[in-house]
């Protein structure tokens, strides 16, 4: 059928490729934009606070270690899952979670809720050789950790994820006050120390509802 509208975007490679890109752009705007305006994605549930500055320095050691290749952070809604980890994860659970964890790799457990259920002590042992206390354990060794920790970009971290962060009730994760006294609260800290309060934290806000 020649000269028919469909056979011109058909026969015209740039206009197709300008179109499909409309059409794919629409239809992704569409599915996200929604969610930048919905209470449940942009607002933390009750209990869930802005990193701590050593949770903080704990959570980019975790990032920069490459932890999450082996470990999700998202709990499924099934079944065989909360029964396992427990409640499973919602969004606004993840609101200061810049980048978020959430992962699908799962050669380790799932740590979404790990806040908790073992003590520092263990995470000490655990995280310098897994095999002192999980001896079928094939997570690397981790022995490195127990040196200071960088913490002297911890005010400049805190003013990136103020910008990135959407505002709770018109404020942001951190106030001025809350950078000031950041550097106190990690100086001296081990790596280590950093990473386990990182881990002691996560998942806590929902931990005994099922
Ligand atoms: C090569 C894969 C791999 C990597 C990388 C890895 N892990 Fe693991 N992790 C595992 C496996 C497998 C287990 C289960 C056996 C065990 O407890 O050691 C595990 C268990 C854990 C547990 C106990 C979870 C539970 O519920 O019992 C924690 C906590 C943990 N890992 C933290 C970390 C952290 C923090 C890092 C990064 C510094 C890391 N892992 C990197 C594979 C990995």
């Amino acid at each position: 059928m020649s000269g028919s509208k469909h056979e011109i975007i058909e026969s015209n490679l740039p206009l197709m490729i300008i179109l499909t890109i409309l059409a794919v752009s629409v239809g992704g705007l569409v599915e996200i934009v929604p969610l930048f305006f919905q209470h449940s994605t942009t607002k933390p549930i009750e209990g869930v606070k802005p990193y701590e500055p050593l949770r903080l320095v704990g959570r980019d050691i975790y990032v920069r270690e490459g932890c999450y290749n082996c470990h999700s952070q998202m709990i499924r809604p099934f079944r065989a899952e909360t029964e396992r980890y427990g409640h499973y994860s919602v969004a606004g659970e993840s609101v200061y979670d810049h980048p978020f964890q959430w992962g699908s790799k799962r050669t380790g457990p799932d740590l979404a809720r790990v806040g908790g259920r073992y003590s520092d002590q263990w995470h000490r042992i655990h995280l310098l050789n897994p095999r002192d206390v999980v001896p079928e354990s094939n997570m690397p060794a981790y022995s490195w950790l127990d040196r200071p920790a960088k913490v002297d970009d911890i005010e400049k971290k805190m003013a990136a994820l103020n910008a990135v962060t959407f505002k709770v009730d018109g404020k942001p994760p951190y106030s001025e006050d809350d950078i000031k006294n950041a550097r106190a609260q990690v100086e001296g800290k081990t790596e280590l120390e950093a990473v386990i309060a990182y881990l002691q934290g996560l998942g806590t806000a929902l931990k005994n509802v099922r």
